[in-house]
């Protein structure tokens, strides 16, 4: 029996989605905003949330979000006006489910919550059933920045050296955070990790560095920060861009002095902390918007590591899948499934906005929702988000961010270069090859200042 809740502010629509659960077995819960759809998440034991994106107070997406991170296992289902499919498939790179647009088919919203409270119990039954020893912490993959990142984890791990882990969303940050601390001389010691945007403001600085009684109103009794907490170990400060200035200064003042004073405390403190950082935005962006201090910036990137998007390492995704494969199999089968060759490459072409961790999920569910064996693409494409399909080659992904003009020299000089290399730098034969006078290939190489060897 499975319990839902409605978070939607059209009272119209709350009845008549209660009506059609209700009358399915399902038992109802409803709230009018994000703010009481939360509370009710914290009251009732809800297994799938349904809910609005365009909602007054908190937005959609933000419930969404909030979701996520407290209730991992609950799945959201978000429904959207016509105008909000963007968003729609924003949340759904998020962690939703799925999406319904507006108006609502009732058959619709039956068929795909029953399936989401399917993948719901599969997922439950499957993790009691799994053996515990597949460790979650392996790094997969050999493209050569993958390659040099181990490499940089070696090195660094064992010294106390600050690192700032950059990249993408779900491409492995916290992943790699976890395996310099399991390689370093404090692994017996914990891995603390602070999440600074999900917490607010006002209370980061009382999570950082603890509080002391009645140093605020919800200040009942004494309680250690993450700094202490931490002690001898590592803390991980995970989407730092997200601090903010006040909050910035503190923690700076902390990695110069390396003491600190409890939130409505006198005493300093003293730990020994191994810091490292992660952030998914773009760091040097922030710190030109003077939204992130320069001065912390340099402290923490101390060894900068930065880990690609899937889409520029799609050579990674036949081990990745294989691996995944292995990691879901449901006990009830012998072997892992395997995709087709079409399947792999429909793999290949998509552009991974969501980067290992969408991977994952997407394989989750062909695992808990599929009985084949062999996966076709067709099957595979009901797994992924069809709005965003977007096909770009890894090639491309360094012109991603150019503006026509340098893309074009950009490709067009190493190509030449190619070329030239391909043809002994024998002008003639290049120019040949390229379908171009000499002359023209002269003044190119000329342009481009490329060098001439041999
Ligand atoms: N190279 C990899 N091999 C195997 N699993 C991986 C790899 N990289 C990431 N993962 C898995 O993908 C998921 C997302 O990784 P992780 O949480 O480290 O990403 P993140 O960069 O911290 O994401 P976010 O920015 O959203 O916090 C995790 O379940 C992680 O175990
Ligand atoms: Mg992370």
């Amino acid at each position: 029996m499975s319990n839902i809740l409605i978070i939607d502010d059209e009272a119209g629509i709350r009845s008549i989605l209660k009506d059609v659960l209700e009358d399915e077995k399902y038992t109802v819960f409803l709230a009018e905003d994000g703010y009481r759809g939360l509370d009710l998440l914290n009251s009732e034991p809800v297994d799938l949330v349904i809910l609005d994106v365009w909602l007054p107070n908190m937005g959609g997406i933000e419930v969404l979000k909030k979701i996520k991170e407290e209730y991992r296992d609950v799945e959201v289902i978000v429904i959207s006006g016509h105008a909000n499919i963007n968003l729609a498939v924003n949340a759904v790179k998020i962690g939703a489910f799925d999406f319904l647009e507006k108006p609502l088919s009732l058959e619709k919203i039956i068929t795909v919550v029953r399936n989401a409270v399917e993948l719901e119990k599969l997922k439950q039954e499957n993790k009691k059933l799994k053996n515990s020893l597949f460790t979650e912490d392996e790094m997969i993959g050999h493209h050569p920045s993958i390659e040099k990142i181990k490499e940089i984890i070696e090195q660094s791990a064992p010294t106390d050296a600050r690192i700032l882990i950059l990249g993408e969303n779900g491409t492995g940050k916290e992943l790699v955070a976890r395996a310099i601390h399991r390689k370093s001389r404090r692994s017996q010691w914990p891995f603390v990790e602070v999440n600074c945007a999900a917490i607010p403001d006002t209370l980061i600085e009382s999570e950082l560095f603890g509080h002391e009684k009645g140093s605020f109103t919800s200040a009942v009794s004494r309680r250690k920060g993450k700094f202490e907490l931490a002690d001898r170990g590592t803390l991980f400060l995970d989407e730092i861009a997200d601090m903010s200035l006040s909050t910035q200064a503190k923690v700076l003042r902390v990695i110069q002095e390396l003491k600190f004073e409890r939130v409505g405390g006198e005493e300093s403190i003293s730990v020994d902390v191994r810091l490292i950082a992660a952030t998914n935005k773009e760091i040097e962006k922030e710190i030109q918007a003077k939204r992130f201090r320069e001065d912390l910036y340099f402290r923490l990137n101390v060894i900068p590591i930065f880990v690609p998007p899937l889409r520029a390492r799609i050579e990674d995704i036949d081990e990745l899948v294989v691996y995944f494969m292995k990691k879901f199999k449901l006990p009830s089968r012998s072997e892992p499934k395997v995709v087709s060759e079409d399947a792999l490459e429909l793999l290949k072409r998509y552009s991974w906005p969501g980067n290992i961790r969408e991977l994952k999920n997407v394989i989750e569910r062909v695992n808990i929702m599929n009985d084949e064996d062999l996966i076709s693409a067709g099957t595979l494409r009901k797994y992924l988000p069809v709005k965003t399909k977007h096909h770009m080659n890894s090639w491309m992904y360094e012109f991603e961010k150019l503006k026509l003009n340098t893309a074009r020299e950009r490709f067009e000089s190493e190509f030449i270069k190619l070329k030239l290399e391909s043809n002994d730098y024998n002008l003639n034969h290049t120019a040949k090859d390229l379908g171009v006078y000499t002359s023209n290939l002269y003044s190119k190489i000329k342009k481009y200042g490329i060098e001439i060897k041999r």
